[in-house]
């Protein structure tokens, strides 16, 4: 016998951005954020409750994965385990449709997948704010995967009120996000230490201060589909994001020479009349972001600069969701 349960997750990339806890353990934003799910990336995630395995197990691609990576879904696993008193372990297996190694970050579709899977595997008949808690365990970023298209994660102040919500359907607005990947190294530093260097630099303080500010002119610039006002505060964000990494110590420096080559390559297409943005998480690649009608223009000139070794691209993507067993 077992409780089985197998979900699909998007990835989403943040306009605003998450960096730096109030509390590290429950990962609690010290801001809150808003970004899209990307459909066209997705990750698929069994999970198997069954009484006759001796511990958890996580099945990546079919390589079996312990340490860290493993403690990290064993927290998800524990509290769907707390809630439903269900004593089973777990198996857990999964798969990304995108490139691994190509520099595009899957935990928060992979922790999403896992939650939403885990949760209905159990019997559990969570909310999605509950979903989206859960998920927040694994990776803070991945309760933004929950819920669909357009969210925003209220960072609240506790594990209870911390999670995120859809502020407009995928189809609200017909933006793609055409990924340029300059590097597929895997990063030196991920997310999970850098939200705990965010402290040590100087320039945290005023980035958190004027966070509500930037959050409130993107949310607005997304339910009027203004591109010109999301283009300002998507690139100030990134850009205030990078140069708290910058000064951390020690410090992040995530940039390639040919991120810095799309950065202006993008800011010369966006003088010229092509409306286009750039954003960049805790990695060198860059997501450039258009109206759908643009997209296969500003892929083929993404294609052509030098330093970049292929281009993903995505649309707005829907809730995380449960496809059988
Ligand atoms: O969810 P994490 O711990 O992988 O952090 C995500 C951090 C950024 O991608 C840099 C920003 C964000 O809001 O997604």
């Amino acid at each position: 016998m077992a409780h089985t349960a197998t979900a699909i997750a998007h990835p989403n990339i943040a306009f605003i951005k998450y960096w730096g806890n109030r509390d590290h353990q429950a990962r609690i934003p010290s801001n809150g954020s808003l970004s899209m799910n990307l459909a066209g990336l997705t990750t698929r995630t069994t999970v198997a409750f069954r009484p006759d395995l001796p511990a958890d197990r996580l099945i990546l691609h079919g390589n079996d994965i312990r340490g860290a990576a493993l403690a990290r879904v064993q927290a998800v696993l524990d509290r769907v385990r707390a809630q439903t008193g269900l004593n089973w372990h777990a198996e857990v297996r999964s798969e990304n449709n995108f490139p691994t190694g190509a520099g595009i970050a899957s935990s928060a579709s992979a922790f999403a997948a896992l939650a939403v899977a885990a949760a209905h595997a159990a019997g559990w008949q969570a909310s999605t704010k509950d979903l989206s808690r859960l998920a927040r365990l694994g990776s803070g970023s991945a309760c933004r995967s929950v819920p669909a298209g357009f969210v925003e994660w209220l960072a609240g102040a506790s594990d209870e009120d911390s999670y995120a919500i859809s502020i407009a359907p995928p189809k609200h607005w017909a933006l793609a996000d055409c990924i340029a990947i300059v590097s597929s190294a895997h990063k030196a530093v991920g997310s999970t230490q850098g939200h705990r260097l965010a402290e040590t630099s100087p320039l945290q303080q005023a980035r958190v201060a004027d966070a509500p500010r930037r959050l409130r002119l993107c949310r607005e610039a997304v339910l009027q589909r203004d591109f010109a006002a999301f283009a300002e505060v998507v690139e100030a964000d990134c850009h205030i994001m990078h140069a708290v990494m910058q000064t951390s110590r020690p410090p992040l420096i995530y940039w390639e020479p040919a991120t810095l080559a799309v950065m202006h390559a993008v800011r010369r297409w966006r003088g010229e009349g092509l409306p286009v943005a750039y954003t960049i998480d805790a990695g060198p690649n860059v997501h450039v972001l258009c109206p759908q009608k643009h997209a296969a223009a500003v892929r083929s000139r993404l294609e052509a600069l030098e330093g970049v070794q292929r281009v993903l691209a995505a649309t707005p993507g829907g809730a995380t969701r449960v496809i059988g067993k």
